[in-house]
């Protein structure tokens, strides 16, 4: 356990350097046998992590990781930063239940923002149209922030407070119902429907939404909450110093609605500012973070620019068409190889290998070459250590490409007060999607290690190859890189 080496080190983060799903899951559980608390401090029910337990595997989105350690008495925690939708957690409290798990280990911060059924319903809608689509998850996370910012949203505290709630639920609903009555009723109807807004439990002809529903509903989450709902940001601060904190990041560094691909991002600042944030805590308060890469495709989920995107927009396009899955990719494309010459093939053909399908929407995951310059821009705010998964995944692929620069091939542009123009090379990307859908990625190829990975256990005995790779990445990022994982498996890491 690579903690050992940091007998000091009594708060550490792990978050995410790319466009999230790099595996953080699988190092949360690691570090969680070192920590006496782990804590969640951004996003909502956008966030997925599959948890097996007695041998059945279930995709939670709200409940950490960590809840799995209860008989050891590690605490979990939502901290204050989060949106959480109670119908969510009372369903994932459930399935606990019945595997006769205990969750006594659960805190929520009454500070956590609330998501409400009209924030789905917005969000659904947005994403209706062609203009100004973001792929968003459709959960409502947009929306739940925009309403703290206004000052007109509501937190876990007002569910146990019934005449606040109403109150502050009326006011949120006032403007939002005057805006969905211009809307077509049919749409509506349809988007009220679905299953995560209860089968139209929610919805009113006339008044659009049932208010006395939500307020119901509401108001009987709060009496299976009510225990776990506290101020979990006075308790992190207590046992900071004295005892191991583990901040769990959710997406990633490149969605942060501050320093990601703006406007491709997520609602919540998912850098470790954000993430120390939403615990109560400061960055400066954070002995170690780690920063996990997948190492060396990337990928990502929704609209959005992608550099160095295997297949580029017929990729996009493919990923973003409704309906496509890993079995309608099996079917049509059944063996095809993470070697094949047609980049849109190959990028299928890594999808297939290392299983990139969302684990909160099934969509399947767009796939790219490693990008030094996205990654040398996400390092730099406080990023110390990095981990780079999903080696395994590339064993038998032949030649490795690496970006290691970009060509600006767009119209002049300012930045600030510099002008970028046609020609100039970038090394450190500019996250600003406008810039990024001009840059065309310049590329240092490699050849591939191909030998299988996953029973390798030690540094030295990784393919020289593949060692050559991991020197050239720490070197051109200036970052150690502290582990690697070559599987799904806790055992399957690799401390350097
Ligand atoms: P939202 O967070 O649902 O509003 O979605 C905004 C963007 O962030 C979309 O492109 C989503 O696909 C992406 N996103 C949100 N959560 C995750 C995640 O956990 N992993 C990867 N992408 C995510």
């Amino acid at each position: 356990m690579i903690m050992e080496r940091y007998p000091n080190a009594r708060t550490i983060a792990i978050v995410c350097t790319q466009w999230g799903d790099t595996g953080k899951g699988k190092f949360v559980d690691y570090f969680a046998e070192w920590a006496d608390i782990i804590a969640r401090g951004t996003g909502g029910a956008n966030a997925g992590h599959t948890i097996v337990i007695n041998g059945t595997q279930y995709i939670f989105h709200l409940i950490p990781s960590g809840i799995l350690y209860d008989k050891q008495g590690k605490m979990n925690v939502i901290g204050n930063g989060t949106v959480v939708y109670p119908y969510v957690i009372t369903h994932e409290l459930t399935i606990l239940q019945k595997a006769n798990m205990t969750h006594n280990n659960l805190r929520i911060s009454h500070r956590a923002k609330l998501v409400l059924p009209q924030h789905i319903v917005l969000d659904r809608l947005r994403e209706c149209g062609a203009d100004g689509k973001i792929g968003t998850t459709g959960r409502g996370i947009g929306p739940a922030y925009e309403d703290h910012y206004a000052r007109i949203g509501l937190t876990m505290n007002d569910i146990l407070n019934p005449d606040s709630f109403v109150t502050k639920l009326r006011r949120n609903l006032k403007d939002k119902v005057q805006f969905l009555r211009t809307v077509d009723p049919e749409v509506l109807r349809e988007i009220m429907q679905h299953e995560y807004l209860q089968f139209g439990a929610y919805f009113n002809p006339n008044t659009i939404f049932d208010e006395d529903a939500i307020v119901a509903n509401y108001l009987s989450y709060a009496e299976v909450l009510r225990d776990m709902i506290c101020d979990t940001d006075e308790m992190v601060r207590c046992m900071w110093g004295r005892h191991n904190i583990l901040l769990e990041g959710a997406q990633g560094h490149l969605l942060s609605v501050d320093f990601g691909t703006y406007q491709f991002v997520t609602s919540s600042d998912c850098s470790i500012q954000g993430l120390a944030k939403g615990v109560g805590l400061s960055e400066k308060q954070v002995d170690i973070v780690f920063g996990i890469a997948n190492a060396f495709f990337m990928k990502r989920v929704g609209e959005g620019p992608f550099p160095t995107e295997l297949g580029g927009a017929h990729s996009a396009t493919w990923c973003g068409t409704k309906g496509v899955t890993r079995t309608t990719e099996l079917e049509q494309f059944g063996n095809v190889s993470v070697n094949d010459p047609d980049p849109f093939r190959q990028g299928i053909g890594i999808r297939m290998a290392a299983r990139e399908y969302g684990s909160t929407t099934g969509r399947p995951r767009r796939i790219g070459w490693l990008d030094l310059p996205l990654l040398r821009y996400a390092v730099q705010t406080g990023i110390q250590k990095l981990i780079l998964t999903k080696l395994d995944c590339l064993d038998s692929c032949e030649t490795i490409h690496i970006c290691n620069a970009y060509v600006y091939e767009g119209p002049d542009h300012w930045l600030g007060n510099c002008l970028l123009q046609k020609g100039d090379h970038i090394a450190i990307a500019v996250p600003d999607a406008e810039v990024l859908q001009y840059c065309k990625p310049l590329y240092q190829t490699f050849p591939g290690w191909n030998e299988p990975t996953g029973n390798v256990r030690t540094y030295d005995d990784l393919p020289d190859a593949l060692k050559k790779l991991v020197a050239y990445v720490s070197h051109e990022v200036h970052r150690e890189v502290a582990i690697l994982s070559v599987g799904p498996e806790r055992e399957q890491t690799i401390v350097r």
